[in-house]
């Protein structure tokens, strides 16, 4: 019994006080509605917190709640969303933002700075939430392991970057990132005898930038940068998988033979390379993953880095104090004051101390200190090009000028001579635990008063109380028993934010000792319903280390479940008596406790009472036995027995973070000699509208056997225990119930093997079920294991096109990780800014019959209502090409979701409360149209459009067979994650207005804008600085949002802004269109294709938009990478009820890659031949004529196939994928090999592209362009083409912002083409100022940059230029003449990926992919690489895991995170290698570069294929047919199914039995 004192005070406060990064904030009656993150963001201006969904499903709220606890005398850090976390709550705690951990001005912390040298920000949006998770991670362990930081990285999402760069970044804080062995094994220098001892601190090489620069090495030799474990290698020798290519940049941060792999971060410099090309004739080994290397020739004793040079043979050398060396590779000056070891390729180190240090061509490292490098390299690098200015930019030099040509080059040689590196300076901040900022010393004074404080905030609409004695809670209750308890706000917040709940008193009981003690008892142990889950699985782990096994199973059960429950934010403050009150139907942790048997403690004034939690506890959806005046007090857990045996399942369809399809717990008592079973508890969530048992189940089997008729009689009935109703929400039915049998008969074989470990003679007295077979991973599997990168920039980047092909970091890269970036919602506001909501429609295809706004405008502080009325005509139509949509719907709503008005208001809050109470009356006109079937029966479609080409008849009769199919490809959300957002601001006069928006189309906005508010468009300047991500979702479905608040701006002469909700977001712009793909095709017993016949039909939903075009691209880009002589592909955009469909990364080539993958599949497995033959008879070389009569030129699609055949060891692991399906049942694993051929331009009209490049007199240099920086980087590329073009050092480079003002008529930022276009522009542009100061130039040859511009400026010459560029090669293609060529060139590209399937659960890995890509010559390897992996995971998420259901009334069901799952950190391949194609120029684009941003994306093929073929596995085993249809996304509903075996054989035949019926379904696929 434990008993409580009464700490606290009985004084009541309304004063809310709490500090904020060091800084105390005292607020006094607080408005309990606000979140922390509004009042972060709003009150206090820190804007690093960014709200992606305001749901706790994206992570990018992350700040860090630290509270001192007197008890123990520690101080506790833990994350939180702040869009969950109501402000009234943070009371006597301290929060940190990622703004008050570093800045750009102040220093960044090492988080903040590795992060953006490891290349893992693009948009930036999810940053600071990716950056505050690993900074409250450090706090609490300053050593984590691999697997700590996935855990804590589980409540992030980021949509852009693919993971892989931002893990291998973080990689460098973890324990045994300094101690790991490379693959060389036991030849590895840290084993060898004799070695160094071990780094003693990860900043001894924490190099952390990772990618290579120029190439300088000779024909014939090869080099390789190694990131993986900085130990050493000699030359020759490989150290990942013995790769071996001419002139080819290794980045490995692969590290064989440990779980987690990774590579020590690596900085790869031009000196280093440049040394490299004087060495060895044979080869050279760069290598700066650790610093401890070993040489040409040489064995490295210690640390030693060598390039080229053999001064330190041992690569070991004692200085004596004062030394001054200067034998390092050729460069660079030690200065060692007290001894010790140096290291050193190249410049300029400075040591202070004794101590080895492995440097690799940086300077200025600055040691105090024993042992180790406390300070590596730069101390403070904040400009993605460095701050040192010792290199070829110097601060001196200015620039390299030149316009003479002549002048650059020698001027270059000399610089890289005497500075022997580029500008790219990348290093580590070090990381020191002990630096880190303080509790807030007067907090730590106040926090005990504060903690004992009752308070009490009264707002407008809800009052909050935080009681600190029990009875003033009990007593609180019993005055307002409907007050809610809010613990974490984790489900009350969600109600609230997105069901419109409102709870007019709030209860916080988290100060009242009883809700969150915990406590072991004899039996079992206590555990307050206030603790959160992570406290305790801290809790249950103590008493799992600390009691015997056979006591703790139900806590172990809970563990296990707690791994996957939510992400770390959410369980952070969750409590696990908010778990039990909710009393949700999936609660992961409710199963467990019914089968575990707690008993639940509730109080309530004058009494208590205890419940033991089963099946009668539950009473319907998410209501229970609990009376409303009382409150659960605490849950008593009972300790296991040792007959007992728990297991808990769940299957979810992402693998982390996300809710369960099914779960269930089950737990047996088992006679260990007879093996009866003597007692049974079987609990099931997702089944029904709460948690089930299945009395029936559990009756029958008691007493029986536990063999294998218990198993099939288990089986039966569970069928009959578990029905689900065809309509059932949540849909999945026939899955929902394969999986719960699926999870019994997995526990069968785990009860099973514990019965023959515990008596080892059972096993033959339990057979004949073989226990050797596997069972399929219990839970998900997961882990990343590394990664590597390569590029060679070959020949084509040389070094007077510096720095183009240099691998900068993204120009705003420090301002992403600083929360520094200003995304449009982080503008500060006007004085007299209001805000805006949208009122949507509810209905599809219905009629509007009015809309009453007048209730509304009589609410306080709503200040307009404006819809059609105030559009007439044709101001209220847009659409890019058919001007087929309303703006506001006047007369009829065509889908759920289309804009109606608009209201305004003082605040957010207000505008979002009163658009839900704007009532609108709604006909329905007739039964909507929604999926394609329907479209096709009503022929409701644009088009058709039709390409042939050859003869199609002749083809099918030169056939050897025939095969005819039909798929489905499903659409995607953007899910960019900052969602919509836009300020209208009318200037006043003349119809003035400037638009800060985040649309990737500044003219579109501009043109649009103009045109409804009926002003020329010169009046309307839209502006945009970046976007949080937009993928094609922010082009023309912005229009719906900022067209009305341009009205509303307008009419109310009032700056306005708008920022959509995630859900709201997600149903208004639509996404990606589904497809739907007929086909028929003929071969010949080789499989070369002789004939096909395509249909394609598109979901465009009720608009035009884009979807004409998107359709003509997957026409144009159906045969992929094959050679089609006769073919004929017809085109169908079907027109619907649903939001209209858009523009997305890809634009219809991925549906039409996918298509075409599957086809050469499905030849070859109709005739049981290798795919990789079939691929290969069929693929195109270069000069071969596409079905658009294009002719390949420079057709590297063989290479690139041939080249990751090879790397990726498709053949021997082909082998081991059979050998591993051999051996496992219910285990499967695929393979596969796909290419990509994808076309880049975009229709004619819009090849074209402005910029506007200015000379101040100061030398610095502003670039304006018409593309939009989205995360792609695009500007930093631009930055780098404009400083080639003017040899300028790019640090003198600004790109401000995208405006219409200044650069007009831009074409979309979109189809991968914005480098290639305004690359060309600004280059032009340059050119032409090039051209003006060359008179200067020459006559002051040995000046400097800023005295030409001087002497021009003097001279009067203008300093400013336009520069403008068109392809002019691309034409329309014009499908009456079957002529035209809408593609400029192609990027190609291959990957092999291999997944592992549970054939029980439908789960899928991703163990390993590798792509090689043709990038020509890239503009930035490390950005380019950037695009690949995060194109490539985006469309793994479109094939895997990317699933929209939709009502069958045309509502989206899949709205926010919580519903619709992206790949999270947990889903990327395991092993990720990317290498770019080297030595494959491009004669087509700006320096020989490729488009990038979408080809990646279709490479995701490959993992659908893969999934395809361990599908075909686990069927063959079956004697299942192998030509079988699996429809995109392969979800784990779709791969279970599509497995087949006998438990569904058994569900199979039961429906029948059933007649179940198929009508009115949850959801239905459109
Ligand atoms: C992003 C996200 C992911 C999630 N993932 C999962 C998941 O994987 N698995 C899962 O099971 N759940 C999940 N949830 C649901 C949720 O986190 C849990 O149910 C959580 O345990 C609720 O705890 P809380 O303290 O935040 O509850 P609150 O939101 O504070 O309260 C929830 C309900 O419980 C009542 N309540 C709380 N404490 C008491 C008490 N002592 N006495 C009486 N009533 C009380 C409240 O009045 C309220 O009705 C997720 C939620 C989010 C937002
Ligand atoms: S905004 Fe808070 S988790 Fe997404
Ligand atoms: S960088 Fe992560 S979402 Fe854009």
């Amino acid at each position: 019994m434990q008993v409580f004192d009464s700490p606290a005070e009985d004084t009541m406060s309304n004063t809310l006080v709490f500090f904020v990064n060091g800084r105390k904030v005292t607020e006094e009656n607080v408005d309990p509605e606000w979140t922390l993150l509004t009042y972060l963001r709003k009150n206090l201006r820190l804007t690093g917190a960014k709200l992606g969904c305001g749901e706790g499903g994206c992570g990018a709220c992350t700040v860090m709640l630290s509270r001192y606890d007197h008890e123990r005398l520690i101080t506790r850090h833990y994350s939180v969303n702040a869009c969950l976390t109501p402000v009234a709550s943070v009371h006597g705690l301290a929060v940190t933002t990622v703004e008050g951990i570093g800045s750009i001005k102040d220093g960044l912390h090492a988080v903040q700075d590795r992060l953006a040298k490891a290349h893992g920000s693009q948009c930036g949006f999810c940053t600071p939430g990716i950056v505050m998770s690993m900074y409250v991670l450090l706090r609490n362990k300053n050593l984590p392991s691999m697997d700590d930081i996935v855990q804590h990285l589980t409540g992030n999402l980021c949509r852009c970057t693919g993971y892989r760069a931002i893990l291998d970044g973080f990689s460098s804080f973890t324990g045994d990132f300094s101690t790991r062995v490379c693959s060389a094994g036991v030849n590895c220098c840290r084993v060898k005898k004799g070695s160094r001892r071990p780094f003693q601190n990860v900043e001894a090489r924490s190099h952390l930038t990772v990618y290579g620069t120029k190439e300088n090495v000779e024909n014939g030799k090869e080099v390789f940068i190694q990131n993986g474990c900085g130990n050493s290698m000699q030359n020759g020798s490989e150290c990942i998988d013995q790769i071996s290519h001419n002139k080819t940049i290794l980045y490995s941060n692969r590290n064989v033979g440990e779980k987690w792999r990774h590579g020590n971060p690596l900085i790869n410099h031009d000196d280093e390379l440049k040394n490299a090309q004087n060495r060895d004739p044979n080869q050279s080994l760069i290598q700066n993953g650790g610093g401890t290397a070993s040489q040409n020739g040489y064995e490295g004793y210690g640390c030693a880095n060598q390039n080229g040079y053999d001064v330190v043979p041992n690569g070991r050398k004692k200085f004596n104090s004062e030394q001054r060396v200067t034998d390092q590779n050729g460069h660079g000056i030690t200065d060692k004051k007290y001894g010790g070891n140096s290291h050193q390729n190249g410049h300029g180190m400075v040591q202070e101390g004794d101590g080895d240090i492995a440097q690799n061509g940086h300077e200025n490292l600055v040691e105090k200190g024993y042992g180790y490098i406390k300070e590596n390299r730069f101390k403070d690098v904040r400009s993605p090009y460095g701050e040192n200015k010792s290199r070829l930019f110097t601060e001196t030099n200015g620039n390299i000028s030149n316009v003479s040509q002549k002048i650059i080059e020698n001027s270059l040689k000399e610089n890289v001579k005497m500075e022997g590196k580029s500008s790219n300076v990348i290093s580590w901040t070090p990381y020191d635990p002990t630096q880190e900022i303080i509790f807030p010393p007067e907090l730590k004074i106040m926090s005990k008063r504060l903690d004992r404080q009752m308070l009490e905030f009264q707002g407008k609409r809800v009052a909050y109380y935080r009681p600190v004695f029990f009875e003033n809670l009990l007593d609180l209750k019993d005055r307002f028993p409907h007050a809610k308890i809010i613990v974490g706000n984790t489900e009350v917040g969600v109600e609230v934010a997105f069901k419109k709940q409102h709870y007019p008193i709030l209860i916080n009981p988290t100060r009242i000792p009883q809700f969150t003690a915990s406590e072991v008892l004899e039996s079992g142990v206590r555990v307050g319903a206030a603790v959160t889950l992570t406290e305790l699985q801290g809790f249950l782990m103590q008493i799992v280390n600390s009691h015997p096994p056979h006591l703790t199973k139900n806590y172990s059960a809970l563990l296990e479940m707690l791994k996957w429950f939510a992400g770390q934010q959410i369980r952070n403050t969750a409590s696990i008596g908010g778990n039990i009150m909710t009393s949700s139907p999936v609660s992961d942790l409710n199963p467990i406790f019914v089968a575990a048997g707690v008993t639940l403690t509730f109080a309530k004034l004058g009494g208590k009472r205890e419940v033991v939690m089963d099946e009668k506890f539950f009473t319907g959806y998410r209501t229970n036995t609990a009376q409303p005046n009382e409150v659960l007090t605490s849950i008593f857990i009972p300790h296991s027995k040792q007959d007992e045996f728990i297991r808990t399942y769940k299957q979810s369809r992402r693998r982390n973070d996300d809710i369960a399809i099914v779960n269930a717990a089950f737990k047996v008592e088992i006679h260990p000699e007879t093996c009866v079973l003597s007692n049974m508890k079987l609990a099931f969530g997702g089944m029904a509208a709460k948690t089930l048992t299945t009395p029936r189940t559990m009756k029958e089997l008691i007493g029986c056997k536990w063999d294998e008729t218990l198993l099939e009689k288990g089986l039966d009935l569970l069928l009959e225990d578990l029905p689900l109703n065809a309509s059932a929400p949540g849909g999945m039915v026939e899955y929902r119930r394969t999986l719960t049998l699926s999870f019994f008969f997995k526990f069968y074989l785990g009860v099973r093997e514990w019965l023959t470990k515990r008596t080892p003679r059972l096993k033959t007295l339990l057979s004949p079920v073989d226990l050797s077979v596997d069972v399929g991973s219990d839970s998900h599997s997961g882990g990343y294991r590394g990664s590597s990168q390569r590029f060679s920039q070959g020949s084509g980047i040389k070094e007077d096109k510096y720095p183009v092909g240099q691998p900068f970091v993204h120009a705003s890269a420090f301002k992403h990780t600083s929360g520094e970036a200003v995304y449009v919602d982080d503008m500060p506001h006007r004085e007299d800014e209001l805000h805006a909501a949208l009122v949507v429609s509810s209905h599809a295809n219905a009629r509007i019959l009015r809309i009453d706004e007048t209730p509304v405008l009589k609410m306080e502080g709503v200040h307009a209502f404006f819809s059609a009325k105030d559009l007439p005509g044709d101001r209220n139509m847009m659409g890019c090409l058919l001007r087929d949509e309303e703006i506001f719907a006047s007369q009829e709503a065509p889908c759920v979701g289309q804009v109606i008005g608009i209201v305004v208001a003082d605040d957010q809050a207000t505008a979002r409360l009163a658009a839900s109470k704007v009532s609108v009356l709604y006909e329905s006109i007739s039964s909507p149209i929604i999926t394609i079937e329907d479209a096709i029966s009503n022929k409701s479609w644009w088009g058709p459009w039709v390409i042939l080409k050859g003869n199609l008849d002749e083809g099918f009769k030169q056939a050897e067979h025939i095969l005819e199919g039909e798929m489905r490809m499903g659409g995607q959300e953007h899910f960019y994650m900052e969602p919509n957002a836009h300020i209208a601001v009318p200037k006043g006069e003349d119809g003035e207005m400037e638009i800060f928006t985040s649309s990737q189309v500044p003219t579109s906005t501009q043109m649009q804008v103009a045109k409804s508010l009926s002003v020329p468009a010169n009046r309307i300047a839209v502006r945009i600085k970046r976007l949080g991500g937009a993928f094609g979702g922010k082009e023309s479905r912005p229009l719906c949002i900022s067209v009305p608040l341009a009205l509303a701006a307008s009419k109310l002469q009032r700056p306005v802004r708008i920022t959509l909700d995630r859900q709201e977001d997600m149903l208004i712009t639509a996404g990606r269109h589904p497809f739907l793909c007929r086909w028929k095709v003929g071969f010949t017993s080789e499989g070369r294709f002789t004939a096909l016949q395509v249909n394609l039909y598109s979901n465009a939903g009720c608009a035009y938009d884009v979807s004409g075009p998107v359709m003509h691209k997957a026409m144009f880009s159906i045969d992929n990478a094959y050679m089609h002589e006769n073919i004929q592909i017809t085109g169908y955009v079907c027109k619907t009820h649903l939001p209209s469909n858009t523009a997305m990364r890809g634009f219809g080539a991925p549906q039409a890659a996918m298509f075409a993958e599957e086809i050469a599949s499905q030849v070859a497995t109709f005739l049981r031949t290798d795919p990789v033959l079939v691929r290969e008879r069929n693929m195109y070389k270069s000069g071969n004529v596409t079905h658009i009569n294009h002719t390949l030129e420079h057709c590297t699609i063989h290479r690139c196939w041939t080249q990751v055949i090879h790397q990726s060891k498709y053949n021997v692991r082909a082998m081991a994928v059979m050998e591993f399906n051999k051996e496992n049942s219910y285990r499967k694993r695929g393979l596969s090999v796909t290419p990509a051929k994808c076309g880049v331009a975009f229709d004619r009209i819009l090849n074209q592209a402005g910029a506007l490049v200015q000379i101040y007199t100061d030398s610095s240099v502003l670039i304006t362009h018409g593309g939009v920086e989205m995360g792609q980087g695009l500007h930093t590329k631009m930055i780098q083409v404009a400083a080639n073009v003017l040899k300028v050092n790019p640090e003198n480079i600004h790109i401000s912002e995208t405006a219409t003002d200044k650069v007009p008529n831009t074409s979309p930022t979109a189809a991968s083409i914005s480098s290639d276009i305004y690359g060309m522009a600004i280059a032009n542009a340059c050119n032409e100022l090039n051209r003006r100061l060359k008179p200067y130039v020459t006559l002051n040859a040995k000046g400097q940059w800023k005295d030409w511009i001087r002497a021009a400026y003097a001279d009067r010459v203008s300093l400013s230029a336009t520069g403008f560029y068109r392809i002019d090669e691309v034409t329309d293609y014009d499908f009456e003449k079957q002529s035209g060529q809408p593609f400029h060139y192609y990027t190609n590209g291959a990957a092999v990926t291999e997944v592992e399937i549970d054939c029980l659960t439908g789960d899928h890995t991703i163990l390993r992919t590798d792509i090689v890509i043709d990038l020509g010559n890239s503009l930035n390897p490390a950005i380019d690489i950037g695009q690949v992996e995060g194109a490539f995971l985006q469309g793994a998420g479109l094939v895997t895991l990317e699933e929209l259901r939709y009502s069958p009334e045309g509502s989206l069901l899949t709205r926010g995170p919580g519903a619709y799952k992206i790949p999270g950190f947990q889903d990327i391949p395991q092993e990720f290698h990317v290498s770019l194609l080297e030595g494959a120029p491009n004669p087509f684009a700006i320096y020989s570069s490729k488009a990038v941003g979408e080809p990646p994306l279709l490479l995701a093929t490959s993992v659908f294929q893969a999934i395809k073929a361990a599908v075909g596995a686990a069927r063959a085993e079956q004697n299942l047919s192998l030509v079988f249809r699996l429809d995109s996304p392969a979800t784990a509903e779709r791969i279970r199914m599509a497995c087949r075996g006998h438990i569904l054989e058994k569900l199979n035949k039961k429906m029948v039995s059933e007649a179940t019926s198929t009508e009115n379904p949850w959801s239905v696929t459109v």
